[in-house]
């Protein structure tokens, strides 16, 4: 940890150095603080996994590893962001919001492109904040595509990371924790950002000691403010449910809801588990966004007025639609086909049940309300009911069901 924060002293000097010398072009001071009680528009977006295209050759290795997947269209993605930070720039939210796995597996030329992109939005004046995801930062697994093979490619060790990002909110902050990548960043007045980081190089899926004192010092000092507090973490806060999505919380997330409910934080923005829901603890809400680069290619658009109110609703992106509904649906087909197949089904049959599957999947990961009475009534439910009685997947439908 102490040699990390060295490592960031010698960056500020750095970086305070290239100012002088002019040579930072990426560091830019945010928007000015807007007044109290003037209402905010934020978008909100997670889980990019921003792939270089210069590191795929969309060859048969890399479509397989797609179908393996779950179900994003990566081999699309630097051109679903792009357009999506067009969109950014032309329309001019308050602020930008990326809750982390910004690139696709930790590849440092996918991080490079993808905050020259930022920098275009933040020069448009939109405040673009950032944290990583457990993808980003040291991950081991950063490769290039190319024919039926792959090799790895430089990752981003955590100094990187600072030097891309660190104009997007983390320079630019009212206070900057020396521990991780964790900020505060004023929007308004009266109303701040928490970014939390829990996916440093020293302990990935962790809300270090430090920093849950640091992130105590700064909303204690916003409600002696009367300061209203988001906060933003990669990792969930609140389980969406006892199940398998339990493994998507932060290692520490009861310490980190009590500190929320504690000062009085009323929402928490998160990605990570590549599905959008929201969860409730008491005051706390965990809004859940799903992946930007996976059908139906959407994010969160949070408006805050004058009260500090917080609502939110969801955009897409309008490129690669039918494309990345198409490769959700080969994914989960891929998956329930191939336990079908040891069921000895009439192939028109399980072609069926495998529809329904991607059909309902898609639905769930969208965030849609499911209907019980509607999905319940389709023909693919009763083959489900009838051929499929002992399965995970007549069970993961059930679950979807009650979680409603
Ligand atoms: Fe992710």
């Amino acid at each position: 940890m102490k040699q990390w924060i060295k490592r960031k002293g010698c960056l500020f000097l750095a970086a305070i150095l290239l100012l002088f010398l002019g040579g930072c072009g990426a560091d830019k001071a945010p928007s000015a603080v807007l007044p109290a009680e003037e209402p905010l528009t934020i978008w909100l977006a997670s889980d990019l996994h921003y792939l270089s295209p210069k590191l795929t050759d969309n060859g048969i290795r890399f479509q397989n590893r797609m179908l393996a997947s779950d179900g994003k269209l990566t081999e699309h993605s630097a051109e679903i962001v792009e357009r999506f930070l067009q969109l950014a720039a032309e329309q001019k939210p308050d602020a930008l919001i990326l809750s982390g796995d910004l690139t696709y597996d930790g590849e440092k030329q996918s991080l490079r492109e993808l905050a020259k992109l930022l920098k275009k939005v933040q020069d448009a004046g939109v405040s673009v904040l950032v944290i990583p995801g457990n993808h980003d930062i040291a991950y081991p697994f950063a490769r290039k595509y190319s024919g039926e093979s792959s090799e790895l490619v430089d990752n981003i060790p955590q100094e990187d990371f600072i030097k891309l990002c660190g104009a997007f909110g983390y320079r630019s902050a009212l206070s900057s924790d020396e521990a991780s990548f964790s900020y505060l960043y004023p929007l308004a007045e009266d109303f701040s950002v928490l970014m939390l980081d829990a996916n440093s190089e020293s302990a990935s899926g962790l809300i270090q000691d430090e920093t849950m004192q640091w992130a105590e010092k700064q909303l204690e000092l916003a409600q002696q403010q009367g300061q209203t507090v988001i906060s933003v973490t990669h990792q969930n806060v609140l389980a969406k449910n006892e199940g398998a999505y339990s493994d998507f919380i932060l290692d520490n997330a009861q310490q980190v809801e009590e500190l929320l409910q504690k000062y009085g934080v009323k929402t928490n923005f998160s990605g990570h588990s590549h599905i959008f829901h929201r969860t409730q603890s008491k005051e706390l809400t965990d809004v859940v966004a799903g992946s930007l680069t996976a059908s139906p290619l959407q994010y969160y658009i949070v408006e805050v007025d004058e009260k500090r109110e917080v609502s939110y609703h969801t955009g897409q992106v309008d490129v690669f639609r039918e494309e990345a509904a198409q490769r959700f649906a080969d994914c989960t087909r891929l998956r329930a086909l191939e336990m079908l197949y040891e069921l000895d089904l009439d192939a028109q049959i399980q072609e069926k049940m495998a529809d329904f599957a991607a059909q309902m999947n898609q639905a769930y990961y969208a965030g849609e309300h499911l209907e019980a009475e509607d999905w319940m009534s389709r023909e693919g439910w009763t083959l489900w009911q009838q051929y499929g009685k002992n399965t995970k997947w007549k069970n993961y439908f059930e679950k979807m069901l009650q979680e409603q």
